[in-house]
């Protein structure tokens, strides 16, 4: 099939690139000159996993292309994917402006039937609104073709997005019409594996599905979270608690982990945006104001242990920090716990020096011109003459160190961990003192 993707950032590229790789023509457009020449001379401008020898290997075969020619592009797909992005506005609802740029774009220079793909994440309604500026496109230009709106949201993780489209748990199409939905199985096909994923349902269904599944496991970090902090005041180990809990099918082992609150663009985006929508019913939904309000002071519970060890005063102190990402394989730091604590060591007077595996030229960036905070070149340079260490992201290698060289080179051995990676008794019986989010010192 032909494809057209419009917006060639994290969702369109690895959309465009899989989807490629499953035999289609795909023509990803971008507005952005610089990006599509970065693509067109073989670079990624965004780090995950796997997708650059995808990419790559696409190219070479001549299924996938880069441009910014939107005529072009919109006689290209019989399917057009919008993914482009969707910020959150000053209310906090998601700015869907860009998405009906796209759409007019596209009515701008249609002349036969297409398939119009919501793939950003979008309010409920917003596909309706795709339909509208369409239609008045195609009125100024006199035109009458035929077109659908479907909306189909992404559930791709950051650092697993490869796998997470090639082996999909479910592929969910919003259509209005059997067209549309004909052309999408199609599509999808070839990632249905060995029984059906593919769930069709109404548009507007669709639409909340996206933000029902990320706010729902948003609700299971800040549930966890304040159970965790519960567990610290009971003096019960949240790990073994979590192992109870997650043993029932029906509560499962996924997304229980306590740690030092949920980051990215997705959650802390989407929780807002649905609170937004429910406000706008009438409604509201108490419950995400709940879990946005403990994932903000849970981001900043490791400060408030560093502040019961060492007081409030940290001046002149320094502290080694680990992981710098929201999350372990990627570089991705929106909303990343990391901003806040190293801004809250650093307005109380401490110093931070701290490495992470590939978020650091991000790093720099958002924090140039902020005093106070310096990058390692490696894990164990980042411990020299530090205070304490603080861990903030699981990167694998983090998993298992060299406790003698942190003994040696932090000042006095002492760990805040803020994703639980070690056993906190064997780190007592070594002489360290040891604070995890939930379990017993
Ligand atoms: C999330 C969803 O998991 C995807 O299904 C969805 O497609 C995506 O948002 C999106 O809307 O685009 P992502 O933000 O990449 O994916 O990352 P997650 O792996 O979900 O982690 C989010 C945050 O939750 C991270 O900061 C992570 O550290 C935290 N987390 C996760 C916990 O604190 N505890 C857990 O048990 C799991």
């Amino acid at each position: 099939m032909k494809i057209t993707i419009i917006g060639t950032g994290y969702v369109g590229l690895v959309t465009g690139a899989c989807l490629a790789e499953v035999g289609n023509q795909v023509y990803c457009l971008d507005t952005d000159q610089e990006k599509i020449d970065i693509l067109n001379l073989g670079g990624i401008p965004i780090y995950e996993p796997g997708l650059e020898s995808i990419v790559k290997r696409n190219v070479a075969a001549g299924r996938l292309q880069f441009g910014s020619d939107v005529a072009a592009s919109v006689e290209f797909g019989e399917i057009q994917f919008i993914a482009v992005g969707t910020p959150p506005a000053k209310n906090g609802s998601a700015d869907v402006q860009y998405v009906l740029t796209a759409a007019r774009n596209i009515a701008r220079h249609m002349n036969s039937y297409k398939v119009i793909v919501d793939k950003s994440t979008v309010p409920v309604g917003t596909a309706d609104k795709v339909k509208d500026a369409i239609r008045q496109e195609l009125a100024k230009r006199e035109i009458s073709t035929d077109f659908s709106v479907v909306s189909n949201p992404e559930f791709l993780k950051e650092g697993a997005a490869i796998d997470d489209f090639m082996k999909p748990d479910r592929i969910v199409i919003g259509v209005s019409d059997e067209r549309a939905a004909d052309s999408m199985r199609r599509l999808y096909q070839p990632f249905q594996r060995n029984h059906e994923r593919m769930i069709v349902m109404d548009v507007r269904s669709a639409e909340l599905t996206k933000y029902a599944a990320n706010a729902m496991l948003a609700t299971r970090i800040s549930f966890m979270n304040e159970l965790a902090n519960l567990a610290e005041s009971l003096d019960a180990d949240i790990e073994q608690v979590r192992q109870g809990m997650g043993s029932d099918p029906r509560i499962g082992h996924y997304f229980l982990y306590p740690g030092c609150g949920y980051g990215g663009s997705c959650f802390p985006k989407d929780v807002q945006a649905l609170r937004n929508t429910a406000n706008e019913c009438g409604s509201g939904m108490r419950i995400m104001d709940a879990v946005e309000a403990v994932n903000e002071t849970q981001k900043v519970r490791l400060v408030d242990k560093v502040n019961r060890h060492f007081g409030t005063n940290l001046e002149g102190r320094k502290f080694a920090l680990w992981g710098l990402s929201f999350k372990p394989n990627t570089d991705d730091m929106r909303e990343a716990p990391s901003v806040a604590i190293v801004n809250k060591l650093i307005a109380q007077g401490a110093t931070v020096v701290a490495f992470d595996p590939v978020a650091m030229p991000e790093a720099r960036r958002m924090f140039t011109g902020i005093n106070g905070i310096t990058f390692a070149d490696d894990m164990y340079q980042a411990l020299e003459g530090a205070d304490a260490l603080i861990i903030v992201t699981e990167w694998k290698e983090f998993r298992s160190p060299s406790f003698a060289q942190m003994m040696q080179k932090l000042i006095s051995p002492v760990i805040f961990d803020g994703r639980n990676l070690y056993e906190p008794e064997w780190l007592h019986s070594n002489g360290f003192s040891y604070y995890s989010i939930g379990r017993q010192v």
